[in-house]
């Protein structure tokens, strides 16, 4: 099985990935979180560190845009860049972006998606899309995957729920079951894999999957890739070790170009929200964080979380 990380604005960062990847491991490909083409017709900064120098491998990034413009841009900077393969986001449900029928919000507008894929795709870089089953309704589904059937697309990364359910309710695995049988392009599955059983499932019912995606459950659970894998053989000490290097080389990352306490911290306490489920005594790890107001504190609650011992993950 080819497993993937799936982007998560705002968590898996180049900083993330490349600590992750350095010590833990597991994941076969990566994927930037959305960039976006601003106004002026250039990269954030920030967006622009995520894949210039190209210094991972295994990098898909990402972008987010509905149109022709945008599509091109991505294109051929990536091409530029050296980048094989791009991944277009038709999924995200922020509100914001859906209004402007961006991300899901280009789901129930398979015409616009069409009108991009005739004009913009180019046989010198590989394009996958990562998707949701609609945006407002199931009935979206089948016209958007009769659309993707003209094209050449390496794979359909699907989480299945709609847009306008955001990450709640149960993913719709009858609905990826017709995503498997109707698109003739390879199927990605991805959501809510949080356990070694879950994914087992997931297989059992979908046995032709030849890749998925994580995302939440890795964070989690950092090891989770590794023990899907069978590569998962570490004691909790080992595994503590091992967290404590991931969080020392992403701490030291972003006080090497951020100043501040308050920058610093704008970057390190959210990464607790799923990291701290990596620790026994997860509640009481995570309040500490949060209450952090400067490095000092951060690292006192740091110290804390480290003191409770890595979770002891029973290994089936
Ligand atoms: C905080 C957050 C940020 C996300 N950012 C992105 C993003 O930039 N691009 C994207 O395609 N999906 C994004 N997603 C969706 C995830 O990639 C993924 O599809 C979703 O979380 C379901 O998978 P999971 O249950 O394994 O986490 C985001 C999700 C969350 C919770």
């Amino acid at each position: 099985m080819k497993l993937s990380l799936a982007p998560l604005q705002g968590f898996t960062d180049l900083v993330f990935r490349r600590a992750f990847a350095k010590y833990i491991g597991g994941i076969d490909q990566f994927y930037t979180p959305f960039l976006v083409l601003q106004n002026g017709g250039d990269l954030k900064s920030s967006h622009r560190r995520e894949i210039d120098p190209r210094v991972e491998e295994n990098l898909v990034p990402q972008f987010i845009g509905n149109s022709l413009k945008e599509f091109v841009f991505f294109r051929d900077h990536l091409i530029d860049l050296g980048y094989t393969k791009m991944n277009w986001n038709l999924g995200c449900p922020f509100p914001m972006l859906v209004k402007k029928k961006k991300g899901s919000g280009l789901l129930p507008f398979p015409n616009l998606i069409e009108e991009v894929l005739s004009e913009g795709l180019d046989d010198r870089i590989n394009l996958s899309v990562k998707m949701r089953i609609g945006h407002d309704s199931i009935d979206e589904l089948e016209p958007v995957l009769t659309v993707l059937n003209k094209f050449k697309i390496s794979e359909i990364i699907v989480h299945p729920r709609l847009g306008i359910q955001q990450y709640k309710g149960e993913v719709d695995l009858d609905a990826f079951d017709k995503v498997v049988s109707l698109s003739k392009h390879p199927v990605v599955y991805n959501g809510d894999i949080c356990s070694l059983e879950d994914y087992q499932q997931l297989l059992e019912r979908f046995p032709n999957l030849k890749q998925m995606m994580i995302g939440r459950g890795l964070l989690k659970d950092l090891f989770l890739a590794r023990r899907i894998k069978g590569e998962d053989t570490l004691t909790a000490s080992e595994r503590y070790d091992l967290l404590e290097k991931v969080h020392g080389e992403i701490f030291n990352s972003y006080s090497s170009y951020l100043s501040g306490d308050t920058q610093i911290l704008s970057k390190l306490k959210p990464i607790w929200e799923y990291f701290s489920s990596n620790f026994n005594n997860e509640k009481k790890v995570y309040k500490g964080i949060k209450k952090a107001g400067s490095i000092n504190k951060y690292n006192a609650a740091v110290a804390f979380a480290f003191q409770q011992g890595a979770k002891d993950i029973e290994i089936l």
